[in-house]
């Protein structure tokens, strides 16, 4: 075990895979959907199991709005029925909930669940759990150039260094994730936080969203704990 990889506070996921988990058992894409809230539920027990005290997971994407009308729809409202549904058994677990992205743009029932689980769910403090939702990296970064254009030259105050840019990030509060991992055997980006995995570790598991599992998480971290972050530096620096 590598002592340079550190403790894991924060691992983000690109839930990828639900389609064609749901198309190779002849179902519709949205069954790979439900089946796939299933999975973010056993994710966020071994999360808390395994203390990590931030997870995020990529909900839908700015550019999901480009799927067939039904698909969206579907999506959008399993997302609103999970929220109710969930809402006291994540209190119970100490779940904090947050959403980073563009919320106001949701449609307005959506927005509205979205604001008040926040809300209901703020006093938990054993996991924080981000969702990016109708989320982008690059809306995130230009959402914050157009703040900071509104603050003309007083933001200069607030950007002594490059690091100070996050300050006016959706994700301004949360630390750099440690850990990516995208399901489904696709190596992208898919413009998911495009600042913040500057310096993030990144897994690709061949497993389908809905197959994902406690065992993959724990096979990911030990695999971390493995690697050496250098964050610039030599190997040498590190150990010395
Ligand atoms: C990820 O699964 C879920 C969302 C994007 C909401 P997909 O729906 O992208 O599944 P594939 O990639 O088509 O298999
Ligand atoms: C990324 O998955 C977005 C989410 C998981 C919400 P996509 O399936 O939409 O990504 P691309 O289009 O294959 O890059
Ligand atoms: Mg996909």
């Amino acid at each position: 075990m590598s002592e340079t990889s550190g403790k894991v506070v924060h691992v983000a996921i690109i839930m990828d895979g639900n389609g064609r988990w749901a198309r190779r058992r002849g179902l519709p894409r949205v069954a790979g959907h439900r089946e796939g809230v299933k999975a973010i539920r056993r994710t966020v027990e071994a999360a808390v199991e395994f203390g990590i005290p931030y997870l995020t997971i990529y909900a839908f994407s700015t550019e999901n709005w480009m799927r067939p009308p039904e698909e969206v729809q579907a999506l959008m409202h399993l997302l609103v029925a999970t929220i109710q549904e969930q809402a006291e058994e994540l209190k119970k677990q100490g779940v904090r909930l947050r959403f980073i992205g563009h919320i106001d743009a949701l449609p307005a029932d959506a927005a509205e669940k979205v604001r008040w689980i926040e809300r209901y769910t703020q006093g938990g403090e054993r996991l924080t759990l981000v969702v990016a939702l109708n989320y982008s990296g690059r809306w995130d970064i230009y959402n914050a150039a157009r703040q900071i254009a509104r603050k003309g030259t007083d933001a200069l105050e607030m950007l002594k260094n490059p690091d100070d840019f996050k300050h006016f990030l959706t994700t301004a509060d949360i630390p750099d994730p440690d850990i990516l991992i995208r399901t489904s055997g696709e190596y992208r980006i898919s413009n998911f936080l495009l600042w913040e995995l500057a310096y993030t570790e990144l897994f690709f598991p061949d497993v389908l969203w809905p197959d994902f599992n406690k065992e993959v998480l724990a096979d990911i971290l030990q695999e971390f704990h493995r690697r050496e972050r250098r964050f610039g530096m030599t190997s040498e620096q590190l150990h010395s």
